[in-house]
């Protein structure tokens, strides 16, 4: 048998030679990756790197490693590394290459998803938004603005060339085993007709000219043009894979997702590690020889970085938790499974495969080599009932939907089903606390009248083309001459989303929203005209920018009518004289740099209540190396600067079917803070009290 493999191998290598395998001591059969002449089962872990700090990087891999993860797995966000066309930044969370030679110094490997569209529940799923600015433009297909004119091609030959020039493919010696081109187009490729199979074609194509050495997949790209590996993506996989498009690729899984990311508007939901192991072990008995966690640790969407209506908090829910501590049993129970399919490793990667009906829904998945070693994978897809089945004349129970793993093909030693690791949980305790508004100073941001604008139009503006993305928020203002002395009115607004807070001769009258599932929305809201002139002011606010579907660069937020009914008439004023503002003075003025705060006239607090308000605090780090989440539950919605960097946008006024809110803690990575003078500068559109936050301290228990 060895042989005949061997054989297979070689006939293998000899087809694939040609079409398959690339120069490089990275390569792909059907039964495996190949790194270095030696076949690999290989577990894998997503880790985003400007999710946590470089800081946690060591921590966060180390951790992956010991919960018997071999590839550390991230995408690359285009966006954070050219946020202006030409203009580079790979500092801080952005240095990539000291993440990737991060996880070379913990000897694992890495698999590099470049994209450069990814989805990611990133801001335009990483797309930076001056892409929207190039004539004729439409994003993923056969475009060549798109593809070729500087752009996706600019972009993943920059970041080939730089993982190269340091040595960090693996056919140089360094971690990078796989890349990834594209995401998930199948999903949208219909919608481009004909300019759709042209543009995977190219693709494929192009990055593999960029001779890496190491194979490229696209993960739910079914007819992914030799030699790039098609994967599967989808908490099934163990299910549904139909296996890749050539038997000379091997079976990868890019996307295991440990849980699901939370979403203003979406019930929360999380998937158990029992229901994790079951697909995974299911995917290894079918053929699979590489798994990647989608998330095995989320982090957190710092600043504005998050999609449309997704929460700061990224799949706290796995393994590693948000702030990077193992979630038990989660962690425990795969790293289990690891350790169990690990110790299959020979039969799986040297062995024949056959299969044993072992009753309706009962299936056994054996591995044997011709020395005899066997390893089995007992499966019971029934989810109802336990089910005895004989397999080598002897009885096994099967447990509703379990994989029992057998790696001498007798003895059960896991069961995906049966967890024996402890829980754990998270313990919040009450830190600092921000009580006393003495230690408050506020600002209130300034309502803009039609008379403050420069930017004017007579139509209703696209809320992202006119901000470009440098800012949530758009003041939509206009002149209104009500001639009546009857003063009530009903302002009627129509938006395409996501946000709207309405004021009336400076005074607020209502806000709306769109979520995550319906993001326009309509508001409806009585207001007091004053006879003669009126200040309407509008403003629009964005909670991240869209990251999934064709046509992104069509997309349309922002006001799409606005009315107002009064005693007497209905006025449309969609094409009315419009006078626009981007941004909020204290964004323009950049008043949570502790630098730039002094910009402004600030004020000692007054009272909560104010909407549009900055609030700035001073504090003292406290002394122990511990982790910190800021207790934001009597705020409404804004966004938090610590020492000038931004720890992400908040909505604790967005509460979920059972009245709480999607998320309350937000969390402050230890590297933000000094010993002394720690700067907290907090925007808030709502009428929170920042005298309920507190600095808590978060840890595991
Ligand atoms: C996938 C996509 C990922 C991510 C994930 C959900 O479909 O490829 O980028 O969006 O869904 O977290």
């Amino acid at each position: 048998m060895e042989k005949g493999m061997l054989v297979l191998g070689l006939v293998a290598i000899m087809v694939v030679g040609v079409v398959v395998v690339v120069e490089s001591s990275v390569e792909g059969d059907g039964r495996s990756l190949i790194i270095n002449g030696q076949r690999k089962l290989l577990f894998s872990a997503s880790i985003h790197y400007p999710r946590s700090t470089p800081e946690m990087w060591g921590s966060l891999i180390g951790k992956a490693k010991e919960g018997g993860i071999d590839v550390i797995q991230t995408y690359v966000f285009w966006n954070l590394h050219e946020p202006g066309k030409g203009q580079y930044d790979f500092s801080g969370r952005a240095d990539i290459v000291r993440f990737i030679k991060e996880i070379q110094a913990h000897g694992l490997y890495a698999s590099l998803r470049i994209g450069p569209f990814i989805e990611a529940e990133w801001n335009y799923g990483g797309l930076p938004f001056w892409l929207h600015d190039v004539p004729g433009i439409v994003y993923r297909c056969d475009n060549e603005p798109f593809k070729v004119q500087v752009h996706m091609q600019n972009f993943t030959t920059k970041i080939v060339n730089m993982m190269k020039s340091e040595n960090l493919y693996a056919s140089q010696g360094g971690p990078i085993i796989l890349s990834q081109i594209e995401n998930e187009y199948e999903m949208v490729e219909h919608a481009f007709h004909e300019k759709g199979p042209p543009y995977v074609r190219w693709a494929a194509q192009m990055a593999v000219a960029l001779q890496t050495g190491v194979p490229w997949m696209m993960c739910k790209q079914y007819d992914a043009p030799d030699p790039v590996i098609n994967t599967c993506n989808g908490m099934k996989c163990g299910v549904s894979f139909p296996g890749p498009n050539s038997p000379n690729k091997p079976w990868l899984w890019t996307e295991n997702w440990t849980t699901w990311y939370r979403a203003y508007g979406k019930e929360p939901e999380t998937r158990s590690a029992q229901d994790i192991a079951f697909q995974v072990a299911l995917f290894v008995a079918r053929n699979g020889t590489f798994v990647n966690y989608y998330m095995y640790h989320g982090g957190t969407n710092f600043g504005r970085t998050t999609s449309a209506f997704t929460t700061t908090s990224y799949y706290d829910d796995a393994p590693l938790d948000e702030y990077g501590f193992i979630r038990l049993p989660k962690w425990g129970h795969l790293k289990q499974l690891h350790e169990a399919i690990k110790s299959c490793s020979n039969p799986i990667l040297f062995g024949t495969q056959f299969t044993l009906s072992l009753g309706q829904q009962q299936m056994g998945y054996i591995y044997q080599r011709n020395s005899g070693e066997c390893a089995a994978f007992l499966v019971n897809q029934d989810d109802t009932k336990s089910v005895a089945v004989i397999f080598h004349n002897s009885s096994y129970e099967l447990g509703p939907s379990s994989v029992s793993i057998l790696p001498d093909c007798k003895n059960v030693v896991f069961n995906t089903a049966k967890v024996n690791v402890k829980n754990n949980t998270r313990l919040i305790t009450t830190g600092k606390k921000f009580n006393e508004s003495e230690m408050w100073q506020e600002f209130k941001d300034i309502i803009p009248t039609f008379a403050d604008t420069s930017m004017r139009s007579k139509t209703l503006l696209e809320h992202m083309n006119t901000t470009k993305d440098m800012s949530d928020y758009l003041w939509y203002t206009f002149s209104y001459q009500h001639e009546s002395s009857n003063s009530k009115a009903v302002l009627s607004v129509r938006s395409a989303g996501h946000v709207l807070h309405a004021f009336v001769n400076g005074a607020s009258v209502g806000s709306g929203n769109g979520n995550h599932e319906k993001v326009n929305f309509t508001l409806d809201n009585t207001i007091t005209l004053n006879n003669g002139s009126n200040n309407i002011s509008l403003l629009s606010v964005t909670v991240g920018l869209p990251d999934s579907g064709a046509f992104l660069e069509r997309k349309a937020l922002g006001l799409r009518r606005v009315r107002i009914h009064d005693i007497q008439n209905s006025k449309d004023l969609s094409n009315h004289r419009w006078g626009y503002q981007v941004g909020l003075l204290g964004e323009k003025l950049q008043i949570y740099i502790d630098h730039s705060s002094s910009n402004v006239q600030w004020r000692n607090f007054t009272s909560s209540n104010n909407p549009l308000t900055w609030y700035k605090v001073r504090f003292d780090a406290p002394a122990k190396n511990e982790s910190f989440g800021l207790n934001l539950e009597s705020m409404g919605k804004g966004e938090v600067w610590i020492n000038g960097q931004s720890i992400g946008r908040y909505w604790a006024s967005f509460l979920t079917s059972q009245g709480s809110p999607y998320q309350t803690w937000y969390h402050v990575p230890r590297s933000f803070l000094k010993p002394k003078d720690n700067l907290l500068v907090i925007l808030e559109e709502q009428n929170g009290s920042p005298l309920g936050i507190s600095l808590d301290i978060i840890s595991t228990i």
